[in-house]
């Protein structure tokens, strides 16, 4: 049988075996498009024996890239014995900090506790201790993406069979980072007695192995929404006390998870007067409005493009990715993370490279290029098809927060903050994101930038198990706008594709 050797860890495995089949559920790299060929993203350097390059490859690989043995993972298997080198898709970049009110300490752990946000894309955890001290903090990709990158492709791999492995892949995940956390802290990891985990609805019910099938179809009934503890061994979590407990706060709907409620918990949008927004712009664009006491929530398929997913050089945000774009004299002039040469682009980027492209007059009012792609860096090119893939993705999210308005019945001017959470809303350039049309531009002077709330308000859960009261509460009371019958947001989203 042929040994592979993926970034130096052999393995022995039987002949025939795909590369991606392999590298699927490891978290070292992602298979965006769920490993069907089509995207193009599961760039692998490989030497050995391995199936000859096909077409789908050859469509995809330049001739130097060719030349360099780079070939596309998830097309490409084990003939003989090989190696594989990944670019090491450790994540980096991700903002685990966020804003926290203060609050009344009353620890739900005796010795230390981890809070845990398990986002689409990435996974990202804090220690704590009884003083209410962040003793360490850690983040990884999300496995998952072996499974796609957007929720839906992977709930059809858990409807295919694939439940049990993306349970299992996710769970060592947040293993591995309880473990990180603990050598990080200078703790045994038994001393971990106390975990709170959110995610969006998805990502609850596939971390603890729950049917999805309810929220694939309409009327995307929720049979579990949480707001439950779960013994820690159950889940098969393995670096924490053996007493350990685990905390899933209660998710909103469907599409409106854990995640949106834990946020709004950090943000204390409770206590603001006047109409307050909150959005985080994550793959999923999950948002809520409170106006008089009421909450609205939505959630739009903005799709992973803001996350560096679905864009021909997209990446998340990790060294190499280009995150900033100005435009200097007709030219663009780029930052990179980890001052490298760029390898691609991500979120922040893309928002601004659009703002760009549209102030130098390279896209117009349509999206439509002169040119099939405009260079923003050497080797870093944004083509048409990218441009449409951001049209669809930024009308979605401007309409979402617009829809929201119109069923409060209020309007831009009746609103006194926008906060934006989520990773990628830290490093957005908000007067870009109102250029190009991602925000509305009424709104973008009173955005505030609040970092991972969903995470934060997991450790105030942690803290204090009183806040679950609040959250329940926001769950429950919250009116979910189902935006894909809404005739207003059809409306809107058309209307708003132009920038
Ligand atoms: S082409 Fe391999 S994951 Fe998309």
């Amino acid at each position: 049988m042929p040994s592979v050797t993926i970034n130096g860890v052999e393995k022995t495995v039987p002949e025939g075996t795909g590369i991606g089949s392999l590298l699927a559920g490891t978290g070292i790299m992602g298979m965006p498009c769920g490993g069907h060929g089509r995207c193009g993203k599961c760039r692998v350097k490989v030497t050995g024996k391995v199936s000859s390059l096909c077409d789908r490859e050859k469509a995809f690989l330049s001739g130097e890239e060719i030349r360099q043995g780079i070939r596309l993972a998830c097309l490409v298997r084990a003939e003989g014995d090989c190696w594989v080198e990944t670019g090491g898709e450790k994540a980096a970049g991700i903002r685990l900090e966020g804003d926290m009110p203060d609050i009344v300490l009353n620890p739900s752990f005796t010795s230390y506790g981890a809070a845990v946000d398990i986002g689409t894309t990435t996974l990202a955890a804090r220690l704590y201790d009884r003083e209410g001290k962040v003793a360490a903090q850690a983040s990884c990709m999300n496995p998952q993406s072996g499974w796609g990158a957007d929720v839906i492709s992977r709930m059809e791999a858990a409807m295919g069979g694939a439940a049990e492995d993306i349970a299992r892949a996710v769970r060592q995940s947040v293993d591995g980072l309880l473990e990180e956390l603990a050598d990080s802290g200078g703790i045994s990891y038994r001393k971990i007695d106390g975990v709170v985990v959110t995610g969006n609805t998805a990502m609850l019910h596939l971390f603890t192995g729950t049917s999805v099938e309810p929220l694939t179809h309409a009327p995307f009934a929720v049979k579990r929404s949480f707001d439950e503890k779960v013994n820690a061994a159950c889940l098969g979590l393995t670096k924490v006390s053996p007493e350990a407990e685990v905390y899933f706060p209660p998710c909103a709907g469907a599409f409106v998870g854990a995640d949106l409620v834990t946020a709004l918990l950090a943000s204390g949008i409770r206590n603001k007067k006047g109409a307050w927004i909150l959005v985080d712009i994550g793959t999923n664009g999950e948002m809520a409005l409170l106006h008089g006491g009421r909450f609205f929530f939505c959630s739009t398929a903005a799709g992973p493009v803001f996350e560096g997913a679905g864009i021909s050089r997209g990446m998340a945000g990790r060294p190499g990715a280009i995150d900033r774009v100005e435009l200097r004299g007709g030219k663009t002039e780029v930052h990179v993370i980890g001052n490298i040469p760029p390898r691609g682009i991500c979120g922040s980027g893309v928002v601004d490279a659009v703002a760009c492209l549209l102030e130098g007059g390279y896209i117009d009012e349509t999206g439509y290029m002169e040119k099939e792609e405009v260079l923003i860096a050497p080797d870093v090119p944004f083509t048409q098809k990218d441009v449409r893939m951001v049209q669809l993705a930024k009308s979605a999210i401007h309409a979402g927060i617009r829809t929201l308005l119109h069923i409060a019945g209020i309007g831009c001017g009746d609103v006194s903050g926008l906060l934006i959470a989520g990773g990628f809303g830290s490093f957005l350039n908000v007067e870009n994101a109102g250029r190009m049309g991602l925000l509305p531009e009424e709104l973008t002077s009173g955005v505030r930038v609040i970092g991972n709330a969903a995470l934060s308000g997991a450790a105030m859960l942690l803290l204090n198990p009183a806040y679950r009261r609040d959250c329940r509460d926001y769950a429950s009371r919250g009116e979910v706008v189902e935006l894909s019958c809404h005739p207003f947001f059809a409306r809107e989203y058309m209307d708003r594709m132009s920038f």
